[in-house]
């Protein structure tokens, strides 16, 4: 690295979808609108170092470390994404680029990685356009920016560039909705959802039978593809309906229906799609008995992969994390479980904070 070599650095969170992006078009467009919550604790941190190549160069030149090692499956990923970018951003040709990244969560926890780090390699990617091309852009440019260049790298990770409550997918009921970028979904201050938590039940860290981007192309010719999309706005509309109302009864049934409903489609794809354990129905089953014996507002969601997200709201937390240390963890690998709750959004690292 030369002398003139610029270092950013971006920390982006993941996110829990309540309801599912499942199912894509070309060009990473979703077939249906998801909304999820920003997660707090669970983050990735990445630096990019960028100087100039000496010479004018036709090829990306891009190196991708994670937790101090080279990550070449990460790295082939994010030489194809600026590949892509680089019609668009013509200077990526001319720098070599480094990308650091570490998590603070491990890997195939049911956290979604990939949502963290393409969002933080976004980030990472309009500052550095900031810089090259001397134009700043105003606040809602940039996350939207930032927003669109991680859809590219991964679906849900175009949601984890805002806090809170995000939306992503055109949704005809919200009027800033997009197809190729998330907008934060605002809620009132006076909302129990700002105060909802997130505790991640591992049931297995083994790497998943099917990933993700399996699992969506598996959707294009699946015999309930117009089904699942009806589903999904349908769910939207009441999801929205129920979130503005703070109708915790209705914001339940819906997530618990839209990850259900998310494995049912993995499970009929045709493919080795049963990504459920015995210990994750058991979960399933021990929440439900406890909500009924309790009266606790809690409720479970799952992304593609046998680990349940237990939702909650803050003021019920003792009597959650009680239930969780007494009755759940016994049916988590090693007694592991992660405790997380809604956040802010990214921050940036290095060189300036954006706030
Ligand atoms: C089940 O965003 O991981 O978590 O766009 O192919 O990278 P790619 O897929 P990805 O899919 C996430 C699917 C999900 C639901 C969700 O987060 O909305």
């Amino acid at each position: 690295m030369s002398e003139e070599a610029v270092t950013i650095g971006w920390k982006a969170p993941s996110n829990i979808a309540l309801i599912k992006y499942w199912g894509k078009r070309a060009n990473q467009i979703p077939e249906n609108g998801s909304l999820s919550i920003t997660l707090a604790n669970s983050t990735t941190t990445t630096f990019l170092t960028f100087n100039k190549k000496e010479k004018e160069d036709q090829l990306i030149s891009v190196e991708y470390y994670f937790h101090g090692e080279r990550q070449l499956q990460f790295e082939k990923k994010t030489d194809l994404l600026l590949n892509q970018l680089s019609s668009e951003i013509g200077f990526l040709k001319n720098y070599n680029l480094i990308f650091k990244s570490e998590n603070n969560f491990p890997h195939s926890t049911g956290i979604a990685s990939s949502a963290s780090s393409m969002a933080a390699l976004a980030l990472c990617l309009v500052s550095m356009e900031e810089i090259i091309t001397h134009n700043k852009l105003n606040r809602d440019d940039f996350f939207c920016r930032a927003s669109t260049i991680a859809r590219l790298g991964s679906g849900s990770a175009s949601r984890s560039v805002f806090g809170g409550l995000v939306s992503w997918g055109l949704i005809p009921s919200l009027e800033q909705s997009a197809d190729e970028y998330a907008t934060p979904f605002i809620i009132h201050s006076t909302s129990r959802l700002n105060t909802i938590r997130d505790i991640i039940l591992i049931v297995s860290a083994k790497e998943k039978s099917v990933s993700s981007t399996m699992g969506h192309s598996l959707m294009n010719h699946h015999p309930y593809k117009e089904g699942r999309k009806a589903q999904a706005n349908e769910n939207m509309v009441k999801i929205i309906e129920g979130i503005r109302k703070d109708n915790y009864q209705a914001i339940a049934e819906i997530s618990e229906n839209e990850a259900l409903s998310l494995h049912a489609l993995l499970m009929t794809s045709g493919s080795d799609g049963l990504l459920l354990k015995p210990n994750t129905i058991k979960i399933i089953e021990e929440i439900k008995y406890f909500r009924k014996t309790s009266g606790l507002d809690l409720f479970f969601t799952i992304d593609a992969g046998p680990n349940i997200h237990l939702i909650y709201y803050d003021d019920q937390r003792k009597q959650v994390l009680a239930f969780v240390e007494s009755t759940l963890s016994q049916y988590c690998e090693g007694g592991k479980w992660i405790d997380d709750h809604i956040g802010n959004g990214p921050e940036q690292l290095s060189p300036a904070l954006r706030n």
